[in-house]
Order: structure tokens, then C-alpha cells, then sequence
């Protein structure tokens, strides 16, 4: 049986190791990382000079299962910025470690990335909200019973107790909120409950999570969202609401569907997402 400190030592060596073997693949220094949700894969197309691995072919990083997600790192510049972009995610629910599950933002933090930014499919709550809603992240809850810094704490990546109270950078969602204004584009701020899955909520849990004060639902972000800023990066997370969640829309949800929705509003949130980083982002500290 192996300790925590071995664990952890263990886990630092993977972690340099996948950042030593991209490093030798691309000279692209990614400032921002960027983590794409169902159905967003496409925004991968806005990256200029990219350079893509299959996740297959990198250490550590593990097979994508869920439809929607393809499965493809990718290097890349959006204006000046070099960014990493995952094209498709790993989620508890597939059966992986928490610890697998959140090794690629230990890598992106290890490489240097400053900016942190999640995308993902959500089930929405917020009676204002409807289909194909935008949605920025301002806080969490998280309902997964998990937490990816059980375990020995590695204190080189971050501290034992971490302060939660500014995860979603506040700075970094101003520029957001300022490029949706001059792009026209409605997007609205929200409270997102992480939530184990694989199963949609039921009503009765819809009502629950209302009550409790989360605007959107969704199976993913929360355990990135914690690695990220654990480990320093500015962390902003933008929500596709694909679907009303469960009881506040009668309409039953498919995961086929969903995908759709988040297709219709690719032109919004790509021209968001890339225009904020081009013309708003603060360049690398160097
Ligand atoms: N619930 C949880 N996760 C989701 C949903 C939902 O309604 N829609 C997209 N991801």
C-alpha cells in the first residue's frame, strides 16, 4: 500500500513528466487554458498556427468516452495569446479518479498558463434563463460529495486550505462581461451546482438545488474550477444552457439535444470567447 507522500510525489512526477513531453512537441507557451464543454468542440477552429495530439498519444491523459467529446489537445494563438485548449474532458461519472480527472489542469498550471477558462453544457434553472442562454460563472456549489485536493496536500502547487471566496476571477469576468456588451451578445451571470451525474436531476432534486441558490446545474467545472485556482490560475467558467433542467421545462432531456443547442450558439460563445482573449486579456507576466 502506498502512502500520501509517495502518492503525492508520485503525482508531481506524472504532472512534470506530461509537461516535459508537450513542452518537447510545440514552442506554443500557453498563457490561457481552455477546456470546451458538449457540443463546443468546434471552437477549436479559431485557433491560428495549431498544432493538435490525440489524447491517446499523451501521458496521463485519458480516453474521452462521452459523445461530443472529441479528444484532441491543441496549441494554438488567438491574436497574440497562446493558449491550450482541450477539445472534450474527463468527468467523474465515466468511472475515473478524481485525481485523472483533473491531471490536465495540473499540467496547465505546471506549464505556465495564468488564465484558466471552462466551458460547459448545463441544465438552467434561473427562471430568466432559456435555451441557448450564455452564462458566466460567478460561484459554485458543490454537490459532487468530492473535492480533488483530498490527499496529502502538494504544497508547491498550492496551499492545504485554499480561500474559495474569489474562485471565478472577478477582474477576469468584467472583461467577459464588457466584450459580451460591445459584441451584443446576451450574457447573463449565474450560481452553478456541480453535480456527480450521469443521470439529469430529478424535479424534486431541481427544487432542492433552486432552494439552495444555484442558477444552472451541470456534471462538470466544479473539480477543475477547485485545481485551478488551488494552483494559482484566474479561473472563469462560461455555461451553455443547452436544456431548461428537469421540471422547469416539461421536455425530457437527451443528451442528443443538447448537443444541438450548444451547436446553435457556437458563433456567440466562439466570437465571445475569442474576442475577449484578443482584445481583453492582460498579457503574460513575464
Ligand atoms: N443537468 C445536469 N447536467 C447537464 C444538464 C442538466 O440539465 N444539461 C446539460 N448538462
Amino acid at each position: 500500500m502506498i502512502d500520501g507522500q509517495t502518492k503525492a510525489l508520485k503525482q508531481v512526477e506524472e504532472v512534470n513528466a506530461t509537461v516535459d513531453f508537450l513542452k518537447a512537441k510545440t514552442s506554443i507557451n500557453p498563457q490561457v487554458a481552455i477546456v470546451l464543454g458538449s457540443g463546443l468542440g468546434n471552437f477549436a477552429d479559431v485557433l491560428k498556427d495549431k498544432f493538435s495530439l490525440d489524447y491517446s498519444d499523451i501521458p496521463g491523459f485519458l480516453e474521452c468516452s462521452v459523445q461530443g467529446h472529441q479528444g484532441q489537445l491543441h496549441f494554438g494563438k488567438i491574436g497574440n495569446v497562446e493558449v491550450v485548449l482541450m477539445q472534450g474532458r474527463f468527468h467523474f461519472y465515466e468511472g475515473y479518479k478524481l485525481d485523472q480527472v483533473v491531471f490536465p489542469i495540473k499540467v496547465f498550471a505546471q506549464m505556465g498558463c495564468e488564465q484558466l477558462i471552462l466551458t460547459n453544457a448545463a441544465g438552467g434553472i434561473h427562471t430568466s434563463y432559456a435555451q441557448g442562454q450564455l452564462v458566466l460563472i460567478q460561484d459554485h456549489i458543490n454537490l459532487t460529495g468530492q473535492n480533488p485536493l483530498v490527499g496529502k496536500n502538494i504544497e508547491k502547487f498550492g496551499p492545504r486550505f485554499p480561500d474559495m471566496t474569489y474562485t471565478y476571477n472577478p477582474t477576469i469576468n468584467e472583461l467577459f462581461i464588457q466584450q459580451a456588451k460591445e459584441l451584443n451578445i446576451d450574457l447573463k451571470t449565474g450560481i452553478y451546482a456541480g453535480v456527480l451525474g450521469p443521470t439529469y436531476e430529478t424535479p424534486a432534486e431541481v427544487r432542492m438545488l433552486k432552494t439552495l441558490g444555484a442558477d444552472l446545474v451541470g456534471m462538470s467545472t466544479v473539480p477543475e474550477a477547485i485545481i485551478g485556482h488551488h494552483m494559482g490560475m484566474k479561473v472563469t467558467g462560461i455555461s451553455c444552457v443547452t436544456n431548461m433542467a428537469a421540471g422547469i421545462s416539461k421536455i425530457e432531456l437527451k443528451h442528443e439535444d443538447i448537443k444541438d443547442v450548444a451547436n446553435k450558439v457556437m458563433a456567440d460563445f466562439s466570437s465571445l470567447v475569442e474576442k475577449t482573449i484578443e482584445n481583453k486579456f492582460p498579457t503574460r507576466h513575464t
